[in-house]
């Protein structure tokens, strides 16, 4: 399409991936889509070992997005590197790994495994945000020395495109974002989910287990677009941007806000081929408008 984006030596021709722990392992989906019609693909969260995750209810809908808590259920490095990866190696799309953990050393020995093995991945997407997991990566996101100490050390493990995920639930998202770009980061993602919570109040109880969870989708787009516009203001590293997308138009918003490619996240539960569908929307704009790449907007937005 009308694209055309580098970042680390890897080429976007769409600026639409999907987003961590909407799209599985991407294996789930296969018959509903092309996956190589992808911008990229980023994983569920990986961690050092298995996790069940969280009891149910896990997951509930509010009036314009999903609460979830899964709890970061995931096989485990050992086991995504045994059985998930080798399938994966067959894509042509970009595949980022999402890392999760509780302590440095555990991101660190996570990435430590996935580089042992050549990993034939695009790169590694961190997620120092997680707001459902005691100790689940958001003790990271919320303090600038300890996003730049965890992405000093690893940046120093690889040289492999290297994005942080982070987390809208602090007041200043723009001092973690540099303190990630002082680290080493080739990039950001931002904005994970909205601490969120919802009540059945028949019986008076939670909608979720944990109680609190992780608001997205279009209830979170306007929070997002804020986020990443005061990110593309305060650094030089390139910015992907999520939350709450589910058209075209929402697309081109983020990178006006000065975005270089987004994630398609809660939509593709609804719609799994949500993502090629955009991309066809993107590409009609873009030869009505006569835009020749899509990315030339990037922080285009004519400010009053
Ligand atoms: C979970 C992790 C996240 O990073 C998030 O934003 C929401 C939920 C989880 O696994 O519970």
């Amino acid at each position: 399409m009308r694209f055309h984006f580098s970042l680390n030596g890897i080429s976007f021709n769409s600026p639409l991936l999907v987003a961590s722990g909407t799209f599985g392992f991407g294996d789930e989906v296969t018959d509903l889509i092309d996956i190589n019609q992808l911008g990229g693909l980023v994983t569920k969260s990986i961690t050092l070992h298995p996790r069940e995750g969280n009891p149910p209810p896990r997951i509930a809908e509010t009036p314009a997005g999903m609460l979830n808590s899964i709890g970061l259920a995931n096989p485990g490095v050992d086991s995504f590197i045994g059985e998930i990866l080798p399938r994966l190696k067959a894509l042509k799309t970009p595949v980022f790994v999402n890392i999760a953990g509780s302590t440095l050393q555990e991101y660190v020995e996570v990435l430590d495994k996935l580089e042992n093995t050549g990993a034939a991945v695009a790169g590694y997407e961190i997620n120092i945000s997680c707001p459902n997991v005691k100790q689940g990566g958001m003790a990271f996101g919320i303090d600038p020395h300890t996003t730049e100490r965890l992405t000093g050390s690893l940046r120093k493990q690889t040289d492999k495109c290297l994005i942080m995920k982070l987390s809208p639930n602090v007041t200043h998202i723009e001092e973690i974002a540099a303190a990630a770009e002082a680290g080493g980061a080739d990039a950001l993602s931002a904005i994970n989910t909205v601490v969120g919570m919802s009540i059945d109040v028949e019986n008076r109880t939670p909608r979720l287990h944990t109680v609190t969870g992780g608001l997205s989708g279009a209830a979170i787009k306007p929070i997002a677009l804020a986020q990443v516009y005061k990110i593309s203001q305060a650094v030089g590293i390139p910015l992907i941007g999520l939350g709450g997308i589910s058209n075209h138009k929402d697309v081109i918003e983020f990178i006006l806000a000065g975005a270089d490619l987004v994630q398609i996240g809660t939509i593709n539960f609804k719609q799994p081929a949500a993502a090629v569908r955009i991309r066809g929307e993107l590409e009609v704009w873009c030869e009505r408008n006569n835009i020749a790449n899509l990315h030339d907007l990037k922080g285009e937005m004519i400010t009053p």
